[in-house]
C-alpha cells in the first residue's frame, strides 16, 4: 500500500515549482490532492498533468491571502473527500528586491498577504477539520532567508521568519493531539521565483550554498512527503534544513 493511500493533501501554490513538485509527490505515492493556486490557467493545466498520471486532484483558484480561498479549498476537500489528513503551505512570493529604506511600505503589505496571512489562513480553517478526526500533518514551506536573513529581501526574509515563529506556536498548540505542524527551510531553488529578483540577488543567494549547487524540486518534495506522513510522529514545531548546508543552525 502507497505512503499516502486514502489521504486527502491540500497544497498551496500547486501550480508550479517546488508546489507542484509536492503534489506529484504526494499524489504519486497515493494522496488525493486539493491544487490552489491564484494562476488559472496554470493551475488548470497541471491538474489535469496530475490527472493524466493517475491522481485524483481538484483545483481551487484564489488567492490565499483571502480568507474565502481557504474556507473554500478545505469545504472542497470535504465535501469531496470526506476529511484533511496534509495541508502544505507552499504559496509564497519573493518580493522585489531594494533596501528596507527604498522600498514603498506597501510591498512589505503585500510580501505578507501571501507568505504569513496566507498560512495563517489556511492553518486557521484546516485544523479544525484534522481535530474532528484527530489526525493531520502540517508543513509550512519557510526559507533560509527566514533564518539568515539576507539583505534587500526585508519583506521576504521577515515573513518567512515569521512562518517559522508560527510553527512553533502552533507546533506547541496541537503537540498533545494527532496533529504535527512543522516547516522546512529551502536555500536556492530554480524556480520562477527567481525571475522576481534580480541577477546579482540570485548570485548572493547561490554563493552562500557550501554545496555550490542550488536544489532541485524533487529533493524538497521528498523531505516534505515525510513530514507530511504518519512516519514523522515525534518531531512537532520544528524546523527542517534543505539548504545544501547553508543554515548555520
Ligand atoms: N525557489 C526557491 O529558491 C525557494 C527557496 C526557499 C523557499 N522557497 C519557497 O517555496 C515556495 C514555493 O516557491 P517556488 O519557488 O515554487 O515559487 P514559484 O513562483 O515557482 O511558484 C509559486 C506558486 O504559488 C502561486 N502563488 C503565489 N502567490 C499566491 C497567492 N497569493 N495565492 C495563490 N497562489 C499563489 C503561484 O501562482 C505559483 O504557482 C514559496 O513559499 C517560496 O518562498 C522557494
Amino acid at each position: 500500500m502507497a505512503r499516502f493511500t486514502d489521504r486527502v493533501a491540500i497544497v498551496t501554490g500547486a501550480a508550479t515549482g517546488i508546489g507542484f513538485a509536492i503534489a506529484s509527490r504526494l499524489g504519486g505515492e497515493g494522496a488525493r490532492v486539493v491544487m490552489v493556486d491564484y494562476d488559472v490557467s496554470l493551475a488548470e493545466q497541471a491538474a489535469a498533468d496530475l490527472k493524466d498520471s493517475g491522481v485524483e486532484t481538484l483545483p481551487v483558484i484564489g488567492d490565499v491571502g483571502d480568507a474565502d480561498t481557504a474556507r473554500q479549498a478545505v469545504q472542497a476537500a470535504v465535501d469531496r473527500w470526506g476529511r484533511i489528513d496534509v495541508l502544505v503551505n507552499n504559496a509564497g512570493i519573493g518580493g522585489d528586491v531594494g533596501n528596507v529604506w527604498e522600498l514603498p511600505v506597501e510591498e512589505m503589505d503585500r510580501v505578507y498577504r501571501t507568505n504569513l496571512r496566507g498560512v495563517y489562513l489556511f492553518c486557521h480553517h484546516a485544523i479544525p477539520r484534522m481535530l474532528e478526526r484527530g489526525y493531520g500533518r502540517i508543513v509550512n514551506i519557510a526559507s533560509i532567508a527566514g533564518k539568515e536573513g539576507n539583505p534587500r529581501m526585508v519583506p521576504y526574509s521577515a515573513t518567512k521568519a515569521a512562518v517559522i515563529g508560527l510553527t512553533k506556536s502552533v507546533g506547541k498548540e496541537l503537540a498533545s493531539t494527532g496533529v504535527r505542524v512543522n516547516c522546512v527551510t529551502p536555500a536556492v531553488v530554480r524556480t520562477r521565483i527567481l525571475d522576481q529578483l534580480t541577477e546579482a540577488q540570485v548570485q548572493y543567494m547561490l554563493d552562500r550554498i557550501p554545496m555550490g549547487r542550488p536544489g532541485d524540486v524533487s529533493e524538497i518534495a521528498a523531505l516534505v512527503s515525510w513530514l507530511a506522513s504518519e512516519e514523522c510522529s515525534f518531531s512537532t514545531g520544528a524546523v527542517f534544513d534543505v539548504s545544501g548546508g547553508r543554515a548555520t543552525y
